[in-house]
């Protein structure tokens, strides 16, 4: 059977983790493939409210095995936090959480070394969100970094101190001050727990699943503008968002992609630094940021708002090859009179359709008004229900992205969702 992908369209925080939590049971198994502690993932149901991190969001659902991808890179002390908070849940981790022997750790100094480069760089900063995600991914690609495998060498402690070593040099050159012993002592702790789960070769798990008939979804963690390649660069995180690296963050082939389900906001978000081209720095976007309570799952920071972008939503459909849509946070945008869609941009007197190198300061967004509902969706269960406005904007939406828009998501609960229509193996 295919793989299923599931994605971000834009900076982030699209919500995924809502989405996977929704159509988990109709998996078997659900894997994360890239990203790591950087990402937050929230679920919500029966008047729980709990935030995934590094763990799939399919780890409420016990028929489900849960992977940890190659791709992934692992703090082992915020893992361990993780587990600790499932504990609660009673959820049989050992059976159905599975962690690639190939993915890589986030040791303490990477965590050192993203605060000292950020600190570097001042005004410049990426705004990351410092777990160490950047300098883990360097080390990868490196080659000098330590994967979860080598846990179980006996000269793991050796390898351990080799790299630190090597830290300690740059964090010299950066003048930072540092104290890692209690750091230290906390993230081998957290390493013994790592070494009571299943380390597996995930690549192998995986396609003998798929040879078994499972059904399998891929959890993308960050947005598609937040790409190493394709996002705003330098203002991205360091791995691969986007649809191709499910393949090389599970070790599955391009040709066993199933599904690719793009997820974007009725409106849009960004948090850290970067260009935003449709940005709302006024009261408006005060409001957008209140009514969707857009503060980071992970970081806790204020989100930055702004209307939807059609040329960058159009760029992250191409590039992820998304054969279906779903929108989430339909509901905030009823605390408004008019809702706006940038449909182009004018650079240098010139109105442009597509996402460019660069997005200049001087690039201005050229809207198209609709009028809003004012209504509360939260109820709403099926299309047949919603008001005429909302249907306006999903279809306008639709036909300009070329691509079914299969579910709305009106509220943070799993069960506010309003199925559209039944396309892919999804539905
Ligand atoms: P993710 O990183 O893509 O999983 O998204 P986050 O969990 O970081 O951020 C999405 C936020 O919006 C979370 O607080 C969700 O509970 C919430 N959320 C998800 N879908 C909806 C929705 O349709 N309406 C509203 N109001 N909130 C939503
Ligand atoms: P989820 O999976 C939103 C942003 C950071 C920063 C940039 C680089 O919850 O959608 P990093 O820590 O990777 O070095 O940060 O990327 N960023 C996210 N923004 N959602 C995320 O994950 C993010 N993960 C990283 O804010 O701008
Ligand atoms: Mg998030």
């Amino acid at each position: 059977m295919a793989v299923d992908v599931l994605l971000g369209l834009q900076w982030g925080d699209e919500g995924k983790g809502k989405i996977v939590d929704v159509i988990t049971p109709k998996y078997d198994i659900i894997a994360r493939f890239q990203g790591g502690p950087n990402a937050g993932h929230t679920l919500v149901f029966d008047d729980i409210n709990h935030v995934t991190h590094t763990i799939p969001s399919g780890i409420f659902n016990d028929k489900c095995l849960n992977l940890v991808g190659n791709g992934v890179v692992i703090d082992p002390v915020i893992f361990k936090r993780e587990l600790d908070e499932l504990k609660q849940f009673k959820i049989d981790i050992y059976s159905n959480l599975v962690l690639s022997k190939k993915a890589h750790l986030i040791l303490p100094t990477h965590r050192l070394l993203d605060a000292a480069s950020e600190k570097a760089k001042g005004k410049d900063k990426i705004g990351s969100t410092l777990k160490g995600i950047g300098p883990t991914y360097m080390d990868k690609t490196g080659r000098n970094g330590l994967r979860i495998g080598d846990t179980l060498q006996p000269d793991f402690k050796e390898q351990y101190d080799r790299l630190v070593r090597k830290h300690a040099q740059i964090l010299k050159y950066y003048k930072y001050e540092y104290d890692l012993s209690e750091m230290e002592a906390e993230w081998f702790e957290a390493i013994e727990v790592l070494k009571t789960l299943r380390m597996v070769d995930s690549e192998h798990l995986i396609n003998d699943a798929m040879k078994e008939g499972k059904s399998i979804l891929a959890e993308g963690a960050q947005g598609t503008l937040l790409d190493i390649d394709f996002g705003s660069y330098p203002f991205v995180t360091s791995s691969n968002t986007v649809c191709a690296g499910a393949c090389t963050g599970l070790g599955i082939a391009p040709n066993t992609i199933g599904e690719v389900i793009g997820i974007f906001k009725a409106y849009c978000t960004r948090v850290g630094s970067g260009p935003f081209p449709t940005e709302l720095t006024d009261e408006t976007g005060k409001r957008m940021q209140k009514a969707g309570n857009e503060f980071g799952a992970t970081t806790g920071r204020p989100r930055r708002c702004g209307w939807i972008d059609l040329p960058a939503l159009k760029y992250a459909i191409m590039i992820n090859g998304a054969t279906q849509l779903i929108m989430t946070k339909a509901d905030v945008l009823s605390h408004f009179e008019t809702i706006k869609v940038c449909t182009h941009y004018l650079y240098k007197g010139r109105e442009i359709d597509h996402f460019p190198y660069q997005l200049p300061e001087d690039l201005t967004p050229i809207y198209k008004e609709f009028k809003a509902w004012e209504i509360d969706l939260s109820k709403l269960d099926s299309m047949e229900q919603i008001p005429d406005e909302l249907a306006d904007y999903i279809n306008y939406l639709e036909a300009e992205l070329a691509v079914p828009i299969t579910m709305v998501s009106v509220g943070p609960d799993r069960k506010e969702i309003i199925y559209r229509e039944t396309v892919g193996s999804i539905s």
